[in-house]
């Protein structure tokens, strides 16, 4: 090669990044165990003692995944003071947008007033949050963004026939999200991330319309597969299990939360570290489910500014992440 030949610029962004604020939205309807009892055969002991769902939220007909992600990016702007001007990337997780364009994300940033952004929708299922997370947090240290609005948002009732009551007991509507940006300290450790491709027929969209899922594989599935990966998050951080103070698996189920959180005390987690158990009123909110479980849970104050939260994700896909990072 001539030595005259042009080189390439490239960017670098700061070496640390942090969430700067937390919002969430939840549809106003409540729909609980007995109302799901009236139009199928099951009970409220059967869903609260094998799933740990109480109640969940169900979006109105009108109400679309859309105007819910809408309203928990402005909530997240808010919590962390800063301007949609000032916001240049939008992430939107999901995996129930209606059509496959336009895609979510670049009309929920012109709906929250932020001008000309990037924006993209990214589908990891389950684990979208926690794939987002991540890749707002490489973003800005590779210099491509400054700061990046990620919104899970979800209408799953679209997308569950309501006779199935081994899926319409679980899955529910909402949206969390988070705005992260550039930290003078590390405050959102390194993804890890990965698939299990070979398990796709464990958990689809049956004729492009309905989740079918076989519930026991994908149980058995996260139970022995994502505290490994939990640890692994902690591991690339720098930390022990120890060190975690709030523990947010993805919200599919009470009894793999409980299983995770267990496989990590094994491990050297704290019998203290506090286990997020937002499904009990939530139900399963896919990309959603973590951000509005830190949001809950901050809210409540069990989860506080400075503490160590360590969040995995997983479902579809197969898909999983994870990362440790610091609350807001
Ligand atoms: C879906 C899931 C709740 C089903 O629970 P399960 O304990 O595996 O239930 P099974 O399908 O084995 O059924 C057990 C019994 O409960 C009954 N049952 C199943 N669904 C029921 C319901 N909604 N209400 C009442 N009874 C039900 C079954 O008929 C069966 O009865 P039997 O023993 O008399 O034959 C559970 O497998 C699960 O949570 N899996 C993981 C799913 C998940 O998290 N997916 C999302 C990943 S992102």
């Amino acid at each position: 090669m001539s030595q005259d030949r042009p080189v390439l610029q490239q960017l670098q962004g700061p070496s640390s990044t942090r969430i700067l604020g937390v919002g969430s939205y939840q549809p106003e309807r409540i729909v609980t165990n007995d109302e799901l009892s009236e139009t199928m055969d099951t009970n409220d002991k059967w869903i609260r003692d094998r799933v740990g769902i109480i109640e969940r939220r169900f979006a109105a007909k009108d109400e679309l995944l859309v105007d819910m992600a809408v309203k928990a990016g402005a909530n997240a702007l808010a919590d962390a003071g800063v301007d949609p001007s000032e916001v240049d990337t939008v992430i939107v997780p999901n995996c129930t947008m209606p059509s496959g364009i336009p895609n979510a994300a670049a009309q929920v940033a012109d709906r929250i007033g932020i001008t000309a952004p990037g924006a993209f929708d990214l589908n990891a299922a389950c684990a979208g949050f926690c794939y987002g997370l991540g890749v707002a947090s490489d973003l800005i240290r590779a210099g491509s963004a400054g700061k990046v609005l990620v919104i899970g948002a979800e209408k799953l009732t679209d997308s569950v026939d309501p006779t199935d009551r081994g899926n319409a007991i679980i899955f529910a509507d909402g949206a969390g999200a988070a705005l992260v940006g550039a930290s003078d300290t590390p405050g959102i450790g390194p993804v890890t991330w990965g698939s299990a491709g070979d398990l796709v027929d464990s958990i689809y969209m049956r004729d492009h319309k309905y989740i079918y899922q076989e519930g026991q594989s994908v149980f058995r599935w996260a139970t022995t597969q994502i505290a490994p990966i939990a640890l692994r998050a902690l591991e690339l951080a720098g930390l022990e299990p120890s060190d975690v103070d709030v523990l947010i698996p993805h919200q599919a189920n009470l009894r793999i939360v409980e299983a995770i959180a267990k496989k990590l005390r094994a491990k050297g987690a704290r019998e203290d570290m506090v286990v997020a158990d937002d499904i009990r009123y939530s139900g399963n909110t896919s990309s959603a489910s973590i951000p509005l479980a830190l949001d809950h849970m901050r809210q409540a104050g069990t989860a506080k500014s400075g503490d160590v939260v360590l969040a995995v994700g997983f479902g579809a896909g197969l898909s999983y992440a994870g990362q440790a990072f610091i609350c807001p």
